[in-house]
């Protein structure tokens, strides 16, 4: 089932993970941003709360960090190595007057410190996963949740899985929990 499911999202994507930016930093997705009712979920999932440290790894247009800042009112940061991708966001966190709490990091999330995160977001494609457990594995602190979208970690067991049959476009989402 997962299986069927990487390869049918995988070819949505449009291709599999694209060469490198900047020669030093892989492209471990493309953009293929999450449906806003399916962001509120991952974050309700992930019990994201009130002041609380959120990381969306690889942050896209910033629509993560965007709701956790304005409805979760949390401290929220996305990290995205594609430089139009982070202007985007930082221009609609300036429109909407959100930059005390949404952060945009441009650069590679694989070189960059999670240790203070309190949920780390994350949709990118399964062996991208198996490229950042092992950096989440030595950085997170304990009680740090992880919201994956579609994908799951495989050396990690889920505390809790929750699928959406109907996202509203019509495709099934698959969200996985996981507490260190
Ligand atoms: C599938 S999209 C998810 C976007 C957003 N998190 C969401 O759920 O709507 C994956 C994103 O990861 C970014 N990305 C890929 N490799 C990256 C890397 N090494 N560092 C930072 N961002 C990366 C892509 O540019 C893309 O915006």
């Amino acid at each position: 089932m997962n299986v069927i499911r990487a390869v049918v999202t995988i070819a949505a994507f449009g291709c599999r993970a694209l060469a490198a930016q900047d020669g030093s930093s892989e492209k471990l997705a493309p953009y293929y941003p999450t449906p806003e009712t399916i962001v509120e979920k991952m974050l309700q999932l992930g019990a994201l709360k009130a002041g609380e440290k959120l990381f969306d790894l690889g942050s896209g247009d910033g629509r993560i960090v965007i709701m956790a800042a304005q409805k979760f009112h949390a401290d929220a940061v996305g990290v995205e190595l594609d430089k139009g991708l982070a202007k985007k966001s930082l221009e609609q966190i300036r429109r909407l007057g959100l930059e005390k709490t949404a952060h945009i990091l441009m650069g590679d999330l694989l070189k960059q410190n999670y240790s203070s995160a309190d949920l780390i977001t994350v949709y990118l494609l399964p062996g991208s996963n198996d490229k950042v457990q092992p950096l989440l594995d030595k950085q997170l602190k304990k009680g740090a949740r992880v919201v994956a979208h579609d994908f799951e970690f495989k050396g990690w067991t889920p505390e809790k899985v929750e699928t959406i049959e109907d996202d509203g476009e019509g495709r099934s989402r698959t969200l996985y929990l996981y507490r260190k």
